[in-house]
């Protein structure tokens, strides 16, 4: 015992003794700093000057180009340049629950230091392929149009398509609140300070942050210190996942992260490709997606906003992100202004695990409320200006016959539970009220 004790306090000794190698800044153009007179590894942290923390991006014979985790005003050439030796980490573990941090694992709420948290590399490792339980649990997510008709399943990975004001964050609380997931992570990336607070004070509320933990990263901060919230708050969802929990991970927004890989991207010499975006965006979102899921103990099931402005579908993100997840959710605008919230277009919508995590009963009473929809979506013309015969279709019958009980069970309201049990014995009576199948 006292020599394992002697022996670390000889390592210590060492380590503060040897000689540390110090660099210095050779160049500062746009948003990157260059270092000559240092090795390193991409990812390690360096602090510029005693006070800026950066991160080596890129690597060359001479010099080591580094991205600053905070603002590069005041930096000169000639500053003295160490390097700490390791890559970014972020905190873990159950301390962390209730607690808001910035994009780099720090707390921001005013409530001291975080304590007993673990520090961990933010680069965690995706579950294996075949280490990876197959998606087959449903994960109530206690929203009654998305529990019955988008059923979500512990693991999947979803996104939430949507433009601005359209209600995307009122939803991701009430999922925070309402799910019977323990753990809820959240990563607010690229947003005003103001709709930060929003979302903290009034939309989350202290009984949805008890039981989540808040990375946040404002659209003012440095490209990095955007892009690597989103992989502290993967990291932190990792850790409860490791701990046998299920986790609902939710990024707002993910078109943010890929635009802060963009400036980054851009800044160190990469080529712009897709509307701008260079190669390494896409391959980034495979790499942050690709770590929600299952594994063998707990679960990380991801929410990902997704921002699509007008009827741009052909935007390179959205596009991207559709391609990697398996579902989506799309909120119009439509529902919105018309006050219909969750503002969820259920037609639109698919969980691409619905069909595995539902019995057959459940898929019966989903399929029918979609065909009254649809029905009514086709025929919502004729209604509209009178022409539509009653009798003529059965289904759009049961629509016009039934429309208010239809929206009062797609409706609801923010502050309302909705326990996934509860919701399906809902639908099945709407089903019954409709008419027999
Ligand atoms: N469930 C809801 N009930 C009532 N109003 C809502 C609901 N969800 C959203 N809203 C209204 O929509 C506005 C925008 O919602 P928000 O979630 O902030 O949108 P986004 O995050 O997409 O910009 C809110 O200020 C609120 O007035
Ligand atoms: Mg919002």
């Amino acid at each position: 015992m006292t020599a394992l004790l002697a022996d670390e306090r000889l390592r210590r000794a060492l380590d503060v003794a040897a000689p540390q190698p110090v660099g210095t800044v050779d160049a500062v153009v746009g948003l990157s700093v260059d270092v000559a007179g240092l090795r390193g590894a991409v990812g390690d942290l360096l602090v510029i000057d005693g006070t800026t923390t950066a991160e080596v991006v890129a690597v060359t014979q001479r010099t080591l180009r580094c991205m600053p985790l905070g603002p590069l005003h005041g930096l000169r050439t000639g500053m003295p340049v160490r390097s700490t030796g390791r890559p970014l980490t972020a905190p873990t573990g159950p301390s962390l629950l209730g607690r808001v941090l910035d994009g780099l694992g720090r707390p921001v709420d005013g409530k001291g230091p975080l304590v007993d948290a673990r520090r961990e590399p933010v680069s965690g490792q995706a579950p294996s392929a075949l280490g990876r339980a197959r998606v087959d649990q449903p994960l109530a997510l206690g929203v009654r149009a998305l529990d019955t008709l988008v059923t979500a399943g512990r693991g999947q990975r979803l996104g939430l398509f949507a433009g601005s004001g359209v209600g995307k964050s009122s939803l991701l609380s009430m999922v925070a609140r309402g799910t019977e997931a323990q753990v809820s992570v959240i990563a607010l990336v690229g947003e005003r300070g103001r709709e930060v607070r929003e979302f903290l004070e009034d939309d989350l509320g202290p009984e949805g942050l008890a039981r989540s933990v808040v990375v946040v990263a404002t659209s003012d901060e440095p490209p990095l210190v955007r892009l690597r919230a989103a992989f502290v708050a993967t990291r932190i969802a990792e850790s409860f996942r490791a701990e046998g929990a299920d986790v609902v991970l939710m990024m707002d927004s993910l078109t943010r992260v890929a635009m802060a890989q963009r400036e980054i991207g851009l800044s160190v010499g990469e080529p712009p490709a897709t509307r701008g975006y260079p190669p390494s965006t896409f391959s980034l979102l495979a790499q942050l997606l690709e770590r929600a899921g299952t594994d063998e103990r707990g679960s990380v099931t991801g929410i990902y906003t997704v921002l699509v402005d007008g009827d741009d579908h052909n935007e390179p993100i959205a596009d991207a992100a559709r391609s990697i997840l398996d579902g989506h959710v799309v909120l119009t605008r439509d529902l919105a202004v018309a006050g219909h919230f969750p503002s969820i277009d259920v037609l639109g919508s698919v969980s691409r695990v619905a069909s595995r995590v539902t019995g057959k009963d459940q898929q019966a009473l989903a399929t029918r409320l979609r065909q009254v929809l649809a029905a009514r979506r086709r025929a919502q013309d004729l209604i509209d200006v009178g022409a539509y015969a009653a009798g003529s279709n059965p289904l759009v019958d049961a629509a016009v016959a039934h429309a208010d009980a239809i929206d009062a069970f797609l409706r609801q309201a923010m502050d309302e539970a909705a326990p996934a049990g509860d919701s399906w014995q809902r639908l099945g009576a709407l089903v019954q009220q409709m008419g027999a199948r």
